[in-house]
């Protein structure tokens, strides 16, 4: 394989397979965005608990307890927010951490909700210290601490705020501060999903946006989406154009498979920094083992972003192990990008595809 051509295909594969909400995309994922907990295909173990506790706090009448959602981007949680203020029944004030900036912002938000209303604060881990503070009594009591006047003279009052419900998301749980963190009654982790979930995703997108597509071809884009749903619904979008333009507008496997394939999505929804980490581990580092921060700085990326994104598909699909000593990659993945194998290096798992593209 030649070096120039890998990296344009990386380049070319950044773009598409990046997990992060495009712009364009923002629009989009509304009319493709499940309304109820039957539409939330998968993650069976989280929704099942969430259920309970939904009928639970209806029938006492009172808010569903805080809820923490963190996990890979595009995996459902904004998704997951709005159901669940849809099950209460509750509207839903939608902010971002960086977004506010100030205490006093903050305890404007929180006395302006109505009895019951969910806050959802997405990438939560990113809002200020003083900010933070400004929840810890608005959590446990229902309150914000005012403080009144300058100097020795300022005195703080308790200002009774609505119930209300927070749901906070990050990308990042490890940045979440302790006190933060414990104040949620219930966090989730949310997994990456199975083939058959995606294609289910995939199959239900196709219904909404009018395209034809048969089982094979559904399973085909899962298998390529990187377990993100986001991914499957935005390859779902890219394959309709080439079955419309070349193929009669339906998709089956072979108009699928050579549609992602002329899209350089990889087999196995390896995304561009999965493949340059890799590349690196065994072009600079013999394969490893390697520390993480060693690693992010020769391939430019955040250490966070190694252990909370990639790390976590990569070790699912049999790519890379983590030891001790530090991360290391397996045979299969020598075996995938060509390279020589070695004698004790981690063996893989499960999987069949070696081919690249
Ligand atoms: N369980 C699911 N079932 C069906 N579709 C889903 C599911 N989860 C996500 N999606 C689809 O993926 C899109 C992205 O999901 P969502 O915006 O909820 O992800 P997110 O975890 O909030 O991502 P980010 O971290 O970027 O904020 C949704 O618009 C929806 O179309
Ligand atoms: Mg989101």
């Amino acid at each position: 394989m030649q070096q120039d051509s890998l990296e344009e295909r990386l380049q070319a594969f950044g773009r598409l397979m990046d997990a992060k909400a495009k712009q364009e995309e923002k629009e989009n994922e509304k009319s493709l965005r499940p309304k109820t907990f039957d539409e939330y295909i998968g993650q069976e173990e989280v929704k099942e608990n969430l259920k309970i506790f939904i009928t639970a706090a209806k029938q006492r009448k009172e808010p569903l307890d805080h809820a923490l959602f963190y996990g890979p981007p595009g995996l459902g949680k904004t998704s997951i927010a709005m159901l669940i203020a849809s099950e209460m029944g509750v509207n839903i004030k939608i902010t971002t951490g960086p977004a506010i900036e100030r205490p006093g912002d903050m305890a404007a938000i929180l006395n302006n909700l109505s009895e019951g209303d969910v806050l959802f604060i997405d990438e939560i881990h990113r809002l200020n210290r003083q900010v933070e503070e400004v929840l810890y009594p608005a959590m446990e009591d229902f309150a914000v601490d005012i403080l009144i006047g300058k100097g020795p003279q300022a005195k703080s009052i308790r200002l009774d705020i609505p119930k209300f419900t927070l749901i906070g998301a990050t990308t990042r749980a490890g940045l979440l501060s302790a006190p933060l963190r414990d104040r949620f009654g219930l966090v989730n982790h949310m997994e990456f999903y199975q083939v058959k979930e995606l294609a289910q995703i995939v199959l239900n997108s196709a219904r909404t946006l009018e395209v034809e597509i048969d089982q094979a071809g559904a399973e085909e884009i899962a298998r390529r989406s990187r377990g993100t749903p986001r991914l499957a619904n935005r390859l779902l979008r890219r394959v309709r154009d080439f079955a419309q333009v070349r193929y009669g507008g339906v998709i089956d496997e072979d108009v699928a498979c050579v549609a992602l394939d002329a899209l350089k999505v990889d087999p196995n929804g390896l995304d561009s920094v999965d493949r340059k980490m890799l590349l690196t581990m065994m072009e600079m580092y013999g394969g490893g083992p390697v520390g993480v921060d060693t690693l992010a700085a020769s391939i430019g990326e955040d250490a966070g972003t190694i252990e909370d994104v990639c790390e976590p598909y990569l070790m699912q699909k049999g790519f890379l192990q983590r030891t001790p000593r530090g991360r290391m990659v397996t045979n299969f993945c020598r075996e995938y990008f060509h390279f020589p194998l070695e004698e004790g290096a981690g063996e893989k798992k499960g999987s069949s595809q070696i081919s690249l593209y």
